[in-house]
């Protein structure tokens, strides 16, 4: 009998914020990998808050809509423990859209947009950052930050979701371009961490004087606003911008759990208004554009002591349901959140 596996599929579409139980754990063989194919042992996942864009019943936005009782896709660090494949030998760390499970066969040869299996070389950095400062997060803080945000020194950068992976990376590359980073996040420890990690300002946006904090914050106003957020978050940073400002779109996770129309009320009209009164310039991107060159940039960064990677840990399969929520209803991480699957050989 072949031994047993742990494997997290989705049990339910998500209804605004995900919840736990919209997931259930499976136990299910090891599968065995075929002719060219791997057989991956998953060390860390990610709990990504694009993945949400997965578990809504309806697509919405073009993203890959999950089948109920599928396992939970997503990006995940794993050791190749057999390879029929020439260009993965055992050993092999790799980085891949696995998904949420403890092991997992992939062909390397039809591998979607994203190329197969990325091998990892663990002397550069901790593997784990593969999901973060040196992966998705990272690449997309440098095409907000370096591409669209096109950020000159003496600029001034406001971070919404500035606590998180993307955002605490964003605003070191501020600092190493010479700007101003003013971080936006939820809770005082979270702020205190984010001046840790070099931010200039912070403003609490779960502080009763949140307006007050980001007006001290931004005493000239901001050229550049790297928006991960969207909501009540964006609409108070909007009066800070100055003409001609640039809006980098990077995400707007504030909005993930209301389809097509929020609640209300409808304050699209104050947004038109600012940006035609402000000539806002504002762009919508994906991070994987940065490629190999934004990688190879902060790579170079982190081993110029210029970037310090944030990331914690939660344990367990298990605990990947409730990480993922986590993201969307709150908690106390810095930086990439991710799930520890399985100790590294
Ligand atoms: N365009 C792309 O290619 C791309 C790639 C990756 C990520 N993204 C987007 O970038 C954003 C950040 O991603 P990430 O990887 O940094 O995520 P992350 O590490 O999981 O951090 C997300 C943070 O968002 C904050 N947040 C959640 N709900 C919020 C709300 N309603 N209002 C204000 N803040 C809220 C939380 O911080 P607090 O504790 O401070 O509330 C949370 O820690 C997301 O919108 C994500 O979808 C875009």
């Amino acid at each position: 009998m072949s031994a047993a596996m742990k494997q997290v599929v989705l049990a339910a579409y998500a209804r605004g914020n995900p919840q736990a139980s919209d997931f259930r754990i499976e136990e299910v063989p090891v599968p065995r990998p075929g002719a060219r194919e791997i057989l991956l042992r998953t060390l860390y996942l990610a709990v990504d808050p694009l993945l949400r864009f997965s578990v809504d019943e309806t697509t919405l936005t073009g993203a890959s809509r999950m089948e109920l009782g599928t396992v939970m896709v997503g990006p995940a660090v794993s050791e190749v423990v057999a390879s029929n494949h020439p260009d993965y030998a055992p050993g092999d760390v790799v980085e891949g859209r696995s998904g949420w499970q403890e092991y997992c066969v992939l062909a390397p040869d039809r591998s979607d947009y994203r190329g197969p299996p990325r091998k990892l070389d663990p002397a550069l950095a901790p593997v784990s950052t593969a999901l973060g400062t040196l992966g998705g997060p990272g690449q997309t803080a440098y095409e907000g930050i370096v591409k669209v945000g096109r950020v000159q020194a003496g600029e001034t950068v406001v971070i919404s979701a500035a606590g998180g992976a993307v955002g605490s990376i964003a605003g070191q590359i501020v600092k190493v371009l010479g700007g101003r980073a003013v971080g936006i996040a939820g809770g005082a420890a979270k702020c205190a961490a984010l001046l840790e990690l070099g931010f200039d300002a912070v403003a609490d946006y779960k502080a009763p004087d949140f307006a007050a904090q980001l007006a001290a914050a931004l005493p000239q106003g901001a050229e550049v606003y790297l928006d991960n957020v969207g909501g009540d978050v964006t609409m108070a940073v909007l009066p800070h911008l100055k003409r001609n400002a640039r809006m980098p779109m990077c995400g707007f996770i504030a909005y993930y759990g209301v389809g097509m129309e929020g609640p209300g009320p409808d304050r699209l009209p104050g947004f038109y208004r600012q940006i035609m009164n402000k000539a806002l310039e504002i762009k919508g991107f994906a991070g994987i554009f940065a490629g190999q060159k934004g990688l190879e940039d902060i790579a170079g960064w982190m081993k110029a002591g210029q970037i310090r990677f944030a990331e914690s840990f939660v344990e367990g399969i298990e605990a990947a349901p409730e990480a993922f929520s986590s993201v969307f209803s709150g908690h106390d991480h810095v930086g990439k959140l991710l799930v520890r699957v399985a100790a590294e050989a």
